[in-house]
């Protein structure tokens, strides 16, 4: 019998999640962090995201992944007999790791991490559901920072699929891997979903659905703040953009205002010219060189990479020079 078990960490006061606003809105050019979109809202619109045709991303992967899991099978097999766990970061709807469960009879541990702590709960009760004679932790908490583990597995994968790590910059990238590896402790791996560089006409589509799915997940952030913070954005007044820069390698997404306007945050004003942004992720895109360079200055080497159709996507099983 599996046995789900939260573990209560406080992510972030009322008060870090308005410092971190205010610092963001009072910043030039305005900016937020992204990992404020995830409420059980703002996870229920990227599920909705996923089911988008233009959001290649998501299918992508979850084709790629049976042949990857399959590797993996013989790959770890020769590595190791005795249990192994898998820690996914930024775990969402746990769609994807059933593909490894299938596939390796060995896990018999898995720790999902993530921000939002209602569909994370949720995810694992349906998961529990399925693999009865799994243990499952769900741990709300930031991936950002290490953290230990209350497992005491021998051999640890990390699962990293959605790209999620687009998200972070070249040094917050790093900063990941190096805490991925304190988290995960010795001899361990990590697999990781990476989206690749390609024509922007394709990117552009996959980040501006014509259905409003994307500028509504975006906009959340917004309703969050009102919600949360007490604040009178108006969210009619606030235009969804999304685009390549080439010069950076990354899909911007911003929230545009479409007027002069001043927004109150708890009591504090925030002005923005008409045409001003806020800045709210960055989704940046690796060529498989590149990728490799920056998993290596981390400590991290690619034991093996998987590309999906015309180089859409990359799976990379990194393991870790201890
Ligand atoms: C792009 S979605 C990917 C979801 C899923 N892994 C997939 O591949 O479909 C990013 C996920 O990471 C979570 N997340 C974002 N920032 C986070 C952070 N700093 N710490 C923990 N979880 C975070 C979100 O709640 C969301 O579930």
């Amino acid at each position: 019998m599996s046995q789900t078990h939260a573990i209560a960490n406080d992510l972030h006061t009322d008060n870090e999640f308005l410092s971190d606003v205010l610092n963001g809105l009072n910043s030039s050019p305005k900016t937020l962090p992204p990992k404020y979109f995830y409420d059980a809202k703002g996870s229920q619109y990227f599920d909705d995201i996923c089911s988008l045709p233009d959001y290649y991303l998501y299918q992508t992967e979850l084709d790629l992944l049976p042949i990857v899991a399959q590797d993996l099978a013989k790959h770890i097999k020769q590595q190791d007999e005795s249990g192994l766990e898998i820690v996914e970061f930024g775990a969402g709807s746990l769609r994807k790791v059933g593909m490894l469960l299938r596939a390796i009879p060995q896990i018999n541990h898995f720790t999902a991490i993530d921000i939002s702590h209602e569909h994370l709960i949720s995810a694992c009760r349906t998961l529990e559901s399925q693999y009865r004679e799994l243990s499952i932790t769900p741990c709300v908490h930031d991936f950002t920072k290490p953290l230990k583990l209350c497992s005491t597995a021998r051999t640890r994968i990390g699962f990293f699929p959605g790209s999620t790590i687009g998200n972070l910059n070249h040094r917050e990238a790093e900063e990941f891997l190096n805490n991925a590896a304190l988290t995960l402790g010795k001899h361990s791996y990590l697999l990781i979903g990476v989206d690749t560089k390609k024509s922007e006409s394709v990117l552009q589509r996959a980040y501006n659905d014509t259905k409003g799915v994307t500028a509504k997940f975006n906009k959340n952030i917004l309703h969050r703040i009102n919600r949360e913070l007490d604040a009178n954005f108006s969210l009619e007044s606030f235009g969804h953009q999304a685009f390549y820069n080439a010069e950076h390698g990354r899909v911007e997404m911003h929230l545009r205002s479409l007027k002069s306007q001043t927004v109150f945050i708890s009591g504090e004003p925030i002005e923005f010219t008409r045409g001003e942004s806020i800045h709210t992720e960055n989704s940046y895109k690796y060529h498989p060189p590149e990728f490799n360079q920056l998993a290596k200055r981390s400590g991290w080497s690619t034991e093996k990479l998987w590309l999906a159709p015309q180089d859409q996507f990359a799976i990379y099983l990194l393991k870790h020079r201890d």
